[in-house]
């Protein structure tokens, strides 16, 4: 039977009175991987979710992939922020709130906070993130570096988070989805989000959308499969993951990591592929797998965009492209979407 655990929250105690941490993750995580893997398993073509990607491991790697030289993505954006920042906070008036969804490690959101607090005195951040414990660390440690932060966080999936954000009377927002969050979505999925954080917030706050752009096939393609092998490792540590939750059987040399750019779709596609025919066993889901030589397992998209694509977004979720800043090597997109 599958089932959801009411969000239950659980409020972590913690010391710090400037630091709130609010777990809305379901009460048992392994119920939603669990199902999810089933259901996931048993489509045709086999698919996981990409959320599972971040547990403490995978949130780590992901960490790593961010450093390779073939992933430009995060370089590009931080040099982004790093130059205007300042011209970013100055878009909305007032003293601002800043929010992020699927904040990480935050390291690139210390640049906003930094200008945020160039031009007022204190700031609550608010930020959501499937993985508590890099919500937990990254927390204190941003507060550490600035005595003039509160921080409200939210361990939850983005809907969840959002739900909970929109229940708070908030000052002027500035919202994050930095990275290249946006691109994990279809379409469908990316106006369902965009149109849930608009409802969250009010006509003259802000959403600062990073978009990856789309380029020469051959750049996308080494940022997806990186020569040291972190993306194979941060990939196949699904298979790890339900090998460790689970019970799985999976047998990691015998699948890799594939990665192409689809320029019909204007997307990456990230799979898994089966080496052999094979069998897989599952033992808390009492479930016995198959899997053909060369079968794929979709583990995620990553969508890359251009100007019009990113108007139309903004269009049609409730926003308007207020500006678009690029890297030097105009790699990598920062849009401004202001509420309207
Ligand atoms: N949001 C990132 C992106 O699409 C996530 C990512 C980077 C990723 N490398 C990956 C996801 C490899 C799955 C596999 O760029």
């Amino acid at each position: 039977m599958s089932y959801d655990v009411p969000t239950v929250s659980r409020t972590e105690p913690t010391r710090d009175s400037r630091l709130y941490i609010r777990n809305l993750v379901k009460r048992d995580p392994l119920t939603g991987l669990a199902d999810d893997v089933r259901k996931g398993l048993s489509a045709q073509p086999k698919r996981f979710l990409p959320k599972y990607f971040y547990d403490e491991l995978g949130s780590q790697l992901f960490e790593a992939i961010c450093l390779l030289p073939e992933y430009y993505l995060t370089r590009a954006e931080n040099e982004i922020l790093q130059r205007y920042s300042d011209d970013i906070v100055a878009a909305l008036d007032g003293q601002k709130t800043l929010v992020e969804m699927g904040s990480g490690s935050a390291s690139k959101t210390r640049l906003i906070i930094e200008a945020l607090l160039r031009i007022q005195p204190e700031l609550l951040f608010m930020p959501v993130d499937i993985s508590a414990t890099a919500l937990e660390s990254s927390s204190r440690i941003l507060l550490q570096s600035y005595p003039q932060l509160r921080i409200e966080a939210y361990a939850a999936d983005y809907f969840a988070g959002l739900a909970e954000l929109g229940k708070k009377p908030r000052a002027r927002t500035l919202a994050l989805f930095l990275g290249s969050n946006i691109s994990n979505f279809d379409l469908e999925e990316a106006l369902r989000f965009l149109r849930a954080m608009r409802s969250v917030l009010q006509k003259g706050d802000a959403l600062l959308l990073g978009a990856d752009l789309k380029k020469d096939p051959a750049v996308l393609e080494a940022a997806y499969n990186d020569a040291l092998g972190v993306t194979s490792a941060f990939n196949l540590n699904v298979l790890a993951r339900i090998n460790r939750e689970l019970g799985g059987t999976f047998d990691l040399h015998a699948f890799r990591h594939r990665a192409f750019y689809s320029e019909t779709m204007g997307r990456i596609e990230i799979y898994i592929e089966s080496l052999a025919n094979q069998q897989v066993r599952i033992e808390k889901l009492d479930l016995t797998v198959d899997f053909a030589e060369g079968e794929l397992i979709h583990t995620e998209n990553s969508y890359k965009y251009d100007k019009a694509g990113i108007e139309r977004l903004a269009a049609d979720t409730g926003f308007k492209l207020a500006r678009t800043w690029l890297d030097s090597q105009e790699r990598f997109s920062s849009n401004l979407l202001l509420a309207n």
